[in-house]
């Protein structure tokens, strides 16, 4: 059906009992998993969905699966609550850590290619923070498909969603989502980059699976086109943003070009050295030593280049060593690697060392959602109140399971857990096929006119300008290690820079691939998330996991062990608040986790 809402754009209306944002392994999971249950589902995505960000994963998605020793999944909960340095939700982690057993052997069943054992088994590596018998062993429960996991994974996920028709909007960039005056998510605005339509989407529910926004940074391992568009649709609807100042800084990017060198390789016996050819990781974490928590990791790898150990002309990056691994190792277990340093760094692995920094990789925070996955929009008098109609998985999310820090290979698995739990969800609210709510408030004209206005937007200042000010200000003033000063001077500096938007110049006023308009929208949603990610870390004040406060060293579990939720209106004015950390257990068949020191 067709339809016209203004003068200048032609409406294409669809209507589906669930409309997915976003085709990684979240939303290729949710979208799936509706499909399988009757649910007439569409999934929106920007890219091709194999080109998706999941695709980049390499080292492998945790399940304590026991294959290579002794296992459980509440030693894989310990670990994840104490990865999460105690502001992790435990209900979700529990969910996570026991569900995550058969979430594995499904992805088998699908045909995700596995390594194996000898045995026959799924081969299990050793990754950071994982242990056995709560701390006292390191466990190898990473499972992995050589060192290309995650582009196994999106790949068999894409072929069950075709297999369960779900149908798919390929190359639609979703912009706003469509809310009724009382608050429910009645659907999504999206642009087809191909023709120049746009498609106005009513749905029963819709689910946020846009991943993270690693963008904001200058130096990251994600994709060009981990904007955070989910995040930025859902604060311009109202909604806060979850614990936006953890940001993860992967301890081995390729120096210089950001790539991702597994952690894989430290679970395979790769270990870390300064200019004196010194283990540093030693004296940092002496039980877990190069396998410690990921912000452990970077931090250390920080004060030795600091304190004038760091390798190379510039003394300003590490060496990761693989020259004593067989080659047998690096050829069956880590090829991609072995390429990417070659190619980004130049490096023949069994020779030299790779030249690595920490780079930022991973956003705990996103959409506050219960471990249901429904988005929560906090009230003072309801901190868990949920927006009917909305939900949002993996990445983009803020469940919370990875709390001030993820553990690697946690999130493949939050992505096929959460994404099966949506389905879940929603097949158990939703009557098939039952009639839609009609728009009131917003039809949405409020995208259009957001569209309207950056298409013709006739300012002095380029996006790709304004972008790498937002992405100088983020490195520069929100790192691995922050104070007081140097984050109130970024809140100056990246509040600043949001009102650049107001002086954009789109050059190209087409609708058919306008890259330069898309790119403009891209860069709302992040700069959305970095003043959100700025004001949020000036405020806490306490060192936890990810957000290291060289002002405040300690954690302060008496004041600040609750999440921040923001709201980012759209003239940048910002209200912070907080809500409680979950600290009670689903089931009776684990007990919490009370906080301690966190030591590896
Ligand atoms: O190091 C890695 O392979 C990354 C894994 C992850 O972020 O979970």
């Amino acid at each position: 059906m067709t339809d016209k809402i203004t003068d200048s754009y032609e409406i294409v209306d669809h209507e589906y009992d669930v409309v997915v944002v976003g085709a990684g392994g979240a939303g290729l999971r949710a979208g799936f998993g509706c499909a399988e249950k009757g649910l007439q589902t569409a999934i929106i995505s920007k890219v091709f969905p194999t080109r998706s960000h999941t695709v980049a994963a390499q080292g492998g998605i945790s399940a304590a699966l026991g294959n290579m020793g002794e296992d459980d999944w509440r030693f894989h909960m310990y670990d994840t609550v104490k990865g999460s340095d105690w502001l992790g939700d435990q209900d979700a982690i529990e969910y996570m850590c026991r569900e995550a057993i058969p979430a594995i052997i499904e992805l088998e069943h699908y045909g995700v290619p596995f390594s194996r054992t000898a045995a026959g088994k799924i081969y299990q590596r050793a990754f950071g923070g994982m242990t056995t018998n709560f701390g006292k062993g390191t466990a190898q429960r990473t499972c992995a498909a050589a060192d290309r996991t995650g582009h196994a994974i999106l790949h068999t996920l894409y072929t069950q969603a075709l297999k369960n028709k779900a149908e798919f909007f390929i190359e639609y960039f979703a912009m706003d989502l469509i809310m009724s005056d009382d608050g429910q998510c009645l659907g999504v605005m999206a642009w087809n980059l191909d023709d120049g339509k746009i498609h106005r989407f009513r749905a029963h529910q819709t689910i946020l699976a846009t991943g993270g926004y690693g963008r904001a940074y200058f130096s990251c391992t994600s994709a060009h086109t981990c904007t955070g568009d989910g995040n930025g649709m859902a604060a311009r609807a109202g909604i806060p943003l979850q614990d936006m100042e953890f940001t993860q800084f992967h301890p081995t990017g390729i120096f210089g070009a950001g790539c991702l060198i597994t952690e894989g390789v430290r679970g395979e016996g790769g270990y870390l050295t300064n200019s004196e050819g010194e283990r540093f990781m030693e004296r940092y974490a002496p039980s877990a030593k190069d396998l410690a928590s990921r912000d452990v990791v970077s931090r250390s790898m920080t004060i030795e280049i600091r304190e004038g150990r760091g390798v190379g002309e510039g003394k300003d990056h590490i060496h990761l060593n693989l020259m004593h691994l067989e080659p047998e190792v690096i050829h069956s277990r880590l090829p991609g690697i072995a390429e990417s340093a070659r190619i980004f760094a130049g490096v023949d692995v069994e020779k030299e060392p790779i030249p690595v920094l920490p780079t930022v990789h991973y956003n705990m925070g996103g959409v506050p959602t219960n471990y249901r996955c429904e988005v929560i929009n906090p009230t003072k008098k309801d901190p868990n109140a949920i927006v009917p109609g909305l939900m949002a998985i993996g990445e983009a999310a803020c469940v919370s399971v990875h709390g001030a820090n993820r553990l690697g290979s946690n999130s493949l698995l939050d992505l096929v857990v959460f994404g099966r739990a949506a389905a879940i969800r929603a097949s158990e609210t939703i009557q098939p096929g039952s009639s839609h709510r009609p728009f009131d408030g917003d039809d949405g004209s409020k995208s259009l006119e957001r569209l309207d206005h950056y298409r013709h937007a006739n300012g002095s200042t380029r996006t790709s300008e304004l972008r790498l000010n937002m992405q100088k200000t983020m490195q520069d003033h929100a790192a691995v290690f922050r104070t007081g000063e140097v984050l109130n001077e970024g809140v100056g500096k990246i509040d600043q820079v949001f009102q650049g938007k107001g002086d954009l110049k789109v050059s190209d006023r087409s609708m058919i691939f306008n890259t330069d308009l898309v790119e403009t929208l891209e860069l709302d949603n992040l700069l959305t998330q970095a003043v959100a990610s700025m004001h949020s870390a000036a405020n806490r004040e306490e060192s936890r996991g990810a957000h290291a406060r060289e002002d405040y060293p300690d954690r302060n579990d008496d004041k600040w062990m609750k999440h921040t939720v923001i709201w980012v209106e759209g003239n940048g004015q910002t209200k912070i608040d907080y809500r409680p950390v979950v600290m009670n257990t689903l089931t009776n068949e684990v007990e919490p986790f009370p906080p301690k020191a966190r030591v590896y």
